[in-house]
């Protein structure tokens, strides 16, 4: 996997396809040391160096990162670019050729329409993820059309859900498991309840709380990358070293997998894999920039309290001490308790995970300007059909918004334009 030759190829054809999508592309990076082991005393502070050209918005690093860190992005930016090929262990089945293929609104790490397709069977209201037929995430595409996969005739569940953006997702990491367990605990408004995703990290491999995600199913950005390879990609690591077999079939797997397994290789050089590159991208991708502010959106602001939207929406988390001194102990305006609630009808059926089958995070605020389409299928096309779809848990916040004046209504989505 990782020949200097490969790793050639690979930097040209990232090269080509950021100047084929009109990206500023980032230098080839020097090879930078491990970062600290987590729980390590902050460094000393290193003189902070300026972020250079800015490609897009909400594409730039942290403030205040190392030169070594900026590198550790840049690199990591090149990786998030790169297409991979079947030569590079692409498939046999997989969703799309490169992370920025679904991350990509709004700049590099962001959301996007795209949706992925989850399935499996319902019966008496439990949920079956249909492992052994390959659910519940179904790759819809195929190095070979011959090994493609399909949604099996035993599933009865289909659901679509659009990806969500990676901007700030360093900052949404180093939130102490400790202070999402604390919002379970606030006083909540009649109705709203929240709990926490507990999720097995292959990162840490412990139980940590899950926060990534719509079912708030990973914890660490680490174990989001190889997941992410393994079953968008179709690339093997160290973490995930089985590839999917094609509905489940190992016959067809074995007639189409080439590729030695874990396809994705730790590169001596540096310690690192393409898993970790991508990590170290998501790690220190700054948060969105809030927009400007007037009368009317702070107006909008004290309505979203008062309909009981921040209840669920909690404005800001504080991260705990971190190695990182860009992500150590700063204020994080993410607009989530980072909870799942039962959300009724508005849940998307599939349990995954702790979450069941009508739970779904509470989805970050944070960069809602910057989103193509909205809710987890990305059905909604305006925030006001955004709020109205809400039900479950957030039914009276919701009630409370239709009974809004036009002129309110209006403030309210003012300020949630400036997220
Ligand atoms: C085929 C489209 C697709 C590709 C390719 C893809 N993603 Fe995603 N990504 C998604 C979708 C859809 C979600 C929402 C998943 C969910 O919650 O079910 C998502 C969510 C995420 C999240 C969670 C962010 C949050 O806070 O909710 C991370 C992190 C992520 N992807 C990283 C990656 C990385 C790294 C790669 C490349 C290795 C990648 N993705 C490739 C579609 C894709
Ligand atoms: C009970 C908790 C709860 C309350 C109260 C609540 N929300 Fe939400 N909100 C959620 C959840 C969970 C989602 C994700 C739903 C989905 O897509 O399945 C969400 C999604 C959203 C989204 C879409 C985000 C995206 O990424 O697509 C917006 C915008 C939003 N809420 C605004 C509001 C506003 C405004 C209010 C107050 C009127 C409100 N919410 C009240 C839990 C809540």
């Amino acid at each position: 996997m990782n020949t200097p030759c490969r790793g050639l190829a690979k930097f040209l054809v990232a090269t080509v396809a950021c100047f084929a999508a009109g990206l500023l592309c980032a230098q080839p990076a020097p090879r930078p040391g491990l970062p600290p082991p987590p729980g390590a005393p902050p460094p000393p502070p290193a003189p902070a160096v300026s972020p250079g050209p800015i490609p897009t918005p909400g594409s730039v690093p942290l403030a205040g990162l190392t030169a070594a860190q900026l590198a550790d992005f840049q690199s990591g930016r090149s990786e998030f670019l790169n297409r991979e090929t079947p030569a590079t262990g692409l498939g046999p089945i997989f969703n799309d050729v490169s992370c920025v293929a679904c991350h990509a609104a709004g700049g590099v790490g962001g959301a996007s329409r795209r949706t992925v397709t989850r399935f499996g069977r319902t019966l008496n209201g439990v949920f079956d993820p249909l492992e052994n037929l390959g659910g519940s995430l179904l790759q819809e595409r195929a190095i070979d059309p011959a090994g493609r996969e399909v949604i099996p005739a035993e599933a009865n569940t289909v659901a679509q859900r659009v990806a969500t953006p990676i901007f700030g997702a360093g900052l949404i990491e180093a939130i102490p498991d400790s202070t999402i367990v604390f919002n379970t605990l606030r006083p909540k408004p009649a109705g709203i309840r929240g709990r926490v995703s507990v999720v097995a990290d292959v990162a840490s491999r412990g139980n940590r709380i899950g926060r990534f995600g719509w079912k708030a199913q990973q914890a660490t950005l680490t174990a989001f990358s190889a997941d992410a390879y393994r079953n968008e990609m179709g690339i093997t690591n160290r973490f995930f070293p089985t590839e999917n077999a094609p509905n489940g079939n190992p016959s067809l797997l074995a007639r189409f997998d080439r590729v030695a397994d874990p396809e994705d290789q730790i590169d001596p050089a540096d310690g690192k894999a393409d898993l970790d590159r991508n990590a170290d991208f998501m790690r220190l991708l700054a948060p969105p920039a809030r927009g400007p502010e007037t009368a009317s959106s702070r107006a909008g602001e004290r309505l979203f309290a008062a309909l009981d939207c921040a209840a669920c929406h909690t404005p800001t988390m504080t991260t705990g001490r971190n190695p990182i001194l860009a992500l150590s102990e700063k204020s994080v305006g993410l607009y989530s308790d980072l909870l799942l609630h039962d959300m009724g009808p508005l849940g998307d059926g599939i349990a995954q995970g702790t979450a069941g089958t009508t739970e779904m995070r509470t989805a970050p605020l944070w960069g809602l300007r910057l989103r193509p389409v909205w809710l987890h299928d990305g059905r909604a096309r305006t925030l006001d059909a955004t709020i109205r779809a809400h039900a479950g848990e957030a039914q009276n916040s919701r009630d409370k918004y239709t009974r809004l004046g036009g002129a309110e209504r209006q403030q309210l989505l003012e300020f949630l334009n400036t997220l």
